[in-house]
């Protein structure tokens, strides 16, 4: 086992926020998927992000709300997953002046984003 913490890992501005690259972890780059810490500081948000990997944004501390689409920035509590399609545009604010937010952001390319796409639509409509 090894433990990664987020308070340890160095941070480098990138998006308007702070980012932590797994890349700074030895072996990392022997993991099927990309990682980073990403930490938004008190009031802040990230620049808008779009790509073509699937990512899976974990909100680990702090009170963080993600807009994608355009669409209004949704509450997203520590506890919660934010699984975004490939090329979905998002945006990370954070809710409070003074605590910053942290989540764990984990990206891949998919081996078919058509089905990366539909099978995202799928978990969203068993959600309702
Ligand atoms: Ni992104």
């Amino acid at each position: 086992m090894r433990r990664l913490s987020s308070e340890s890992a160095v941070l480098t501005d990138e998006y308007a926020i702070r980012i932590g690259r797994w890349s700074q972890y030895a072996g990392s780059e022997a993991l099927p998927f990309g990682a980073m810490w990403c930490v938004v500081p008190p009031g802040g948000s990230s620049a808008p992000d779009h790509h073509p990997e699937v990512e899976l944004a974990v909100v680990v501390g702090g009170r963080a709300a993600f807009a994608v689409e355009g669409r209004e920035p949704e509450p997203t509590p520590v506890g919660t997953a934010v699984l975004l399609d490939p090329e979905e545009r998002h945006v990370i604010h954070n809710l409070s002046d003074t605590e910053p937010v942290t989540l764990l952001s984990i990206y891949w390319l998919p081996e078919d984003p058509e089905a990366a796409t539909a099978g995202n639509a799928e978990v969203a409509r068993d959600a309702r």
